[in-house]
């Protein structure tokens, strides 16, 4: 799989956006590449936080020198300059959700593939109509734009979605995810302008909501077709709303007995998000993501495990539940099976190295900006319900 490239023929990448994420997770994930792309240039507005990135990665990077500074601030080195350079074959984008999608048409008008940020777009409406023009205009001129969703190839997430597709907890019933955080005025996340006070729909709950809904997405092998819930403000510096209580479900919002298959054999399930812990003691308590399925059940959370020698990994644990009755009988005569597995968390990591996997030619599929869509309809779906049933499908077809 990791085959070895001289560095002349790798691919040159530019990073878009110079915040807290590009630096502490884009810029390791690049690190990492080795020597399968070169970082050749960094961008963002401010010509300040642009040097300020240069430096993060030529650190990070161990490179003799910076990679080239591009900023909205110097005329003869902006970003309409970066994107002619020729040696320059794609980008990543994490810059803020509302400046993303102009910025993603950008450079793939200039020829290069795009690896941006989630979420796809501030709402579904933009995001249709990006994914639209994407396909129109530059997917048939061989260009690749992925989105950056880490928890779609996070590796302990695709092994419990894979344990569910070999069919090792049955056919999936019920499922439940709780995510509760805490954030407050000093979070070095809310101290980002543009997340202090969001000019997109659902500040927190549509930029760290969409990474729960597209666990789920992964893990539940049919689409979500419908969704009711309700949303609140608890905490008045997360405004618009910092709570989602949501029910989700597997059945179309207007099934019909004429439907082929019975509603009452899909799955459905419990989406519980919020970032408006009072306190740091209430953020974490009862995190989880439990599937559920006709032969036993699967669950999922973050644990960290020391070496012998002292260093701490984060992974994700899957834990997986088996049951059968030897017997071929229903009853109390069953048997439990568990299985534990750890799976380091580098899901970043991963989702920059299948981008530029893809980008030479052996593209897997990962990233692909409908499935993307999805976890934002699920968010704007959930924000918009106010108890009432949301038709996910007609919501994806028309924003
Ligand atoms: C629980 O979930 C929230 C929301 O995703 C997250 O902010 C928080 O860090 C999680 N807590 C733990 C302990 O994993």
């Amino acid at each position: 799989m990791s085959v070895h490239r001289p560095t002349q023929s790798a691919p040159g990448l530019a990073l878009l956006g110079a915040g807290i994420f590009a630096k502490e997770a884009h810029l390791p994930a690049i690190a990492a590449l080795g020597d399968a792309a070169t970082l050749r240039a960094v961008y963002s507005r401010s010509h300040r936080s642009a040097v300020d990135l240069a430096d993060a990665a030529k650190a990070s990077l161990s490179l003799a020198s910076p990679p080239d500074i591009y900023s909205d601030e110097q005329s003869d080195n902006n970003l309409d300059t970066l994107l002619h350079r020729t040696d320059i074959t794609a980008v990543l984008v994490v810059l803020p959700i509302n400046v993303q999608p102009e910025i993603v048409i950008k450079a793939l008008a200039a020829g290069k593939h795009v690896l941006s940020e989630k979420p796809v777009a501030p709402d579904v409406k933009s995001g249709i109509a990006l994914i639209k023009e994407y396909e129109e205009k530059y997917k048939s001129k061989g260009l690749i734009w992925r989105v950056a969703e880490n928890y779609e190839v996070e590796p302990g997430y695709l092994r419990a979605a894979k344990a569910i597709r070999d069919g090792k907890i049955g056919d999936v019933r019920f499922f439940r995810l709780s995510a509760v955080g805490y954030v407050d005025k000093d979070s070095k996340w809310y101290k980002t302008p543009w997340r202090t006070v969001p000019d997109y729909q659902g500040g927190f709950l549509l930029d760290g909501g969409v990474h729960s809904a597209a666990l789920l997405r992964i893990l539940v092998p049919e689409p979500f077709r419908s969704l009711s819930s309700y949303a609140s403000l608890s905490r008045e510096h997360l405004l618009p709303q910092d709570t989602i209580t949501a029910l989700i479900s597997c059945s179309p919002a207007n099934a019909t007995p004429t439907d082929p298959q019975p509603i009452d054999k899909l799955a459905h399930g419990i989406f519980e998000l919020s970032f408006a812990s009072p306190a740091p003691s209430r953020a974490g308590v009862g995190n989880t993501t439990i599937v559920t399925g006709t032969k036993g059940w699967l669950q999922l959370s973050n644990a960290k495990v020391t070496a012998d020698d002292g260093t701490e990994t984060s992974v994700v644990r899957v834990t997986i539940h088996k049951v059968t009755h030897p017997q071929e009988k229903e009853g109390d005569e069953l048997k439990e099976e568990e299985e534990i597995v750890d799976e380091p968390v580098k899901g970043v990591e991963a989702e920059v190295a299948s981008f530029v996997r893809a980008i030479q030619g052996e593209d897997d599929g990962f990233g692909a900006p409908f499935g993307t869509l999805r976890d934002v309809a699920i968010i704007q779906a959930a924000l918009n319900s106010e108890g009432k049933v949301v038709d996910l499908e007609k919501l994806l077809r028309d924003g």
